[in-house]
Order: structure tokens, then C-alpha cells, then sequence
């Protein structure tokens, strides 16, 4: 399960968290760099695997649809929230056939291999189960990316500012991905550090 608030939390934010990626200077001057150096990541990630089929958890506004639609790969984006659901099909409007959008939250994500690669970005930040998780997005894809706060101060002061609107944030000590992996029956593949933000990993099937 999901914490209590997290998907009301960006419901009700949905607009001002879309325009962080309006300008990638501005954020950048704000500290948010992160956010595109995880999106360019996962997108070369997801040319890097060849996939033509990828699911994007916790899709948000759609900031993975254009670089994906663009290098031809169909985008099935899964998100729970209102506002950003409608943000979302906004934005998959303008690649007509190439992006769908579901409105349910990952606990909902039955699929079995129709999809090359599942990527979550921003999202493992607030599950209390991230196995879980993991677990589903390796069920429906071969391959599964996330991004993963590391813990410290900068994470602890998102803990306090989130908590009080009654979201938890988790941080993810870099010695743990494999264990985490693991437990969805997945490998490490390869962690590429979002500089002092934590780590964008890719993971793969445990071969039997
Ligand atoms: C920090 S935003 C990240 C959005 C997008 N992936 C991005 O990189 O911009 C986290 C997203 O997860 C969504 N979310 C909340 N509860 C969820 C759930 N149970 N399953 C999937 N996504 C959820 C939120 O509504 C929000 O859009």
C-alpha cells in the first residue's frame, strides 16, 4: 500500500509540480535539477533496453511521454490522481497512438510481460512497500527502473515538509538496493547517482 495521502497530496499540487519541467534552467537554479537528469536517464535507459513497450508508474503529468513517443516507444502511463490525470492525457493527446493513460494506482497493476520496461520515477520517495512494488513493475516487464532518494538532511527536510501534510517520504541507503531487489525477486543492473538526490537504478529478472 501506498501512504495514506500521497496520491491527494500531488492531486492537489498537480499543477504547480507540472511546471517544474517548464524550464530546466529555472529548476536547475532552484535545485531541481534532478528531476531532468532523472527523466534524461531513464529515457536513454529505456533506448538502451530497445524497448518499444514501456510502463510508466505514477506517470504524473507525463513528462517521460514526449522523449519516448518521439524515439517511437508506446508509453502506458498508470497514474491515481485527478488532476494529474488530466495534465496526463493532455499531453498524450499531442502523440496520438503512441500514449495511454490509466487512471488506477500501482497496487492495481496486474499486467504479466506486456511491457519491455516499467520505470517509476518519483514514486518508490513516498511507498511503504516498495517490494511490492518492485515486485509488480518486474512482473509486467523484463526490466524496471526507479529513482530512489538517498536518505540525509536533504531528505529529512522533505520528511518534515511532506509530514505535515501527512505524506511519508523514505530515503534508500545505497547498500540496500540489493536486498530490495531481491525481495521482488529482481537483480541490481546498474545505479547511476542524481548527484547529492539519490540514485536512478535499473533492475532485472533473477533468472531461475
Ligand atoms: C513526485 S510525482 C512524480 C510524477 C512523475 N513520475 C514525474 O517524474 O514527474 C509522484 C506521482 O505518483 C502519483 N501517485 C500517488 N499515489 C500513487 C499510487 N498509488 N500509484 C501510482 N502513482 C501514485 C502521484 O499522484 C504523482 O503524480
Amino acid at each position: 500500500m501506498s501512504n495514506g495521502d500521497f496520491e491527494t497530496y500531488f492531486h492537489q499540487r498537480a499543477r504547480r509540480f507540472s511546471s517544474f519541467y517548464r524550464s530546466e534552467s529555472v529548476s536547475r537554479s532552484l535545485g531541481r535539477g534532478p528531476l531532468f537528469d532523472r527523466l534524461t536517464k531513464a529515457v536513454e535507459m529505456c533506448k538502451a533496453a530497445s524497448a518499444t513497450r514501456v510502463l510508466d508508474v505514477g506517470c504524473g503529468s507525463g513528462p517521460l511521454f514526449a522523449p519516448l513517443a518521439e524515439a517511437g516507444i508506446h508509453v502506458t502511463g498508470v497514474e491515481p490522481a485527478d488532476n494529474m490525470v488530466a495534465l496526463a492525457k493532455k499531453q498524450a493527446d499531442a502523440y496520438p497512438g503512441m500514449i495511454d493513460v490509466e487512471q488506477k494506482g500501482w497496487e492495481a497493476i496486474d499486467a504479466v510481460d506486456q511491457y519491455d520496461v516499467a520505470v517509476a520515477l518519483g514514486v518508490f520517495d513516498y511507498v511503504t512497500e516498495p517490494a511490492e512494488l518492485l515486485g509488480r513493475m518486474g512482473r509486467a516487464a523484463d526490466q524496471a527502473i526507479g529513482s530512489f532518494p538517498s536518505p540525509g538532511l536533504r531528505t529529512w527536510l522533505r520528511k518534515v515538509r511532506y509530514g505535515t501534510a501527512g505524506v511519508g517520504v523514505y530515503g534508500y541507503p545505497v547498500d540496500g538496493y540489493d536486498d530490495l531487489a531481491a525481495r521482488a525477486g529482481m537483480v541490481v543492473l546498474e545505479k547511476v547517482p542524481l548527484g547529492k538526490a539519490g540514485f536512478i537504478v535499473r533492475f532485472g529478472r533473477k533468472q531461475a
